[in-house]
């Protein structure tokens, strides 16, 4: 039995019709129930759903053998996991973003407000511009509007939080879509499995 992480919410749900759709199907996962765990019936799949940030978590200690996550949450955490497919879902940026008139000072110290303070910490060293990073936990974009931040370093999809908040791309750090990973001890003792499965999206994508 293969067992797969997925990311609680719209990213899971199609990630796991990209699955069935590959011939990896566990029709009970569509019940509407606060279920954690499903198994198909012939028993070659169980699927577990976890909260987007933690499926590389589950994947790196071998808790499960595959997941998907967004790319953003592989900069940010670093796991130790392979990164076998590029899903090409949930695409958007991870972007630094501010007031339409935003101008960087560089006398002054740059506060950045972000949920990802790894890849905001190496984006502005790769710059050579020191920073003050304030982690919050969502809803970044108020920040600026009330002064706690100069700018976000966040994920935009649409664009659209950002303009009805009055806020704008400045640029762009990463282009971020869902990818099929796996972890390095079941790669090694699985991997005819995991590799049928990364296939077999692969030929749906
Ligand atoms: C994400 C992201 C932005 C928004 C971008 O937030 O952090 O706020 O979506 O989407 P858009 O460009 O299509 O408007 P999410 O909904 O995950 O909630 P959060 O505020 O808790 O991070």
């Amino acid at each position: 039995m293969i067992r797969v992480a997925l990311p609680k919410g719209r990213l899971g749900e199609r990630a796991y019709e990209a699955l069935a759709a590959a011939g990896y199907a566990c029709p009970s996962i569509l019940e509407k129930n606060r279920k954690l765990i499903f198994e198909d019936p012939d028993q070659t799949v169980r699927y577990f759903w976890a909260k987007p940030s933690d499926v590389s978590i589950y994947v790196e200690r071998g808790a499960a053998d595959v997941g998907i996550v967004g790319r953003d949450i592989l900069l940010e955490y670093r796991p130790e996991v392979y990164e076998l497919l590029d899903l090409k879902l949930g695409r958007c940026r991870m972007c630094v973003a501010g007031p339409e008139d935003f101008y960087d000072d560089p006398d002054r110290l740059l506060r950045v407000a972000t949920k990802f303070p790894h890849i905001a910490a190496e984006y502005y060293e790769s710059r050579s511009r020191d920073i003050d990073i304030i982690r919050l936990n969502g809803s970044i974009e108020l920040a600026p509007i009330v002064g706690l931040s100069d700018v976000i370093v966040d994920l935009v999809e649409t664009g659209k939080t950002l303009a009805e908040n009055h806020l704008t791309p400045l640029e762009t750090i990463a282009e971020i879509s869902a990818r099929f990973i796996c972890g390095k001890v079941s790669y090694k003792f699985n991997h005819s499995e995991i590799l049928r499965m990364r296939d077999a999206l692969e030929k749906n994508l």
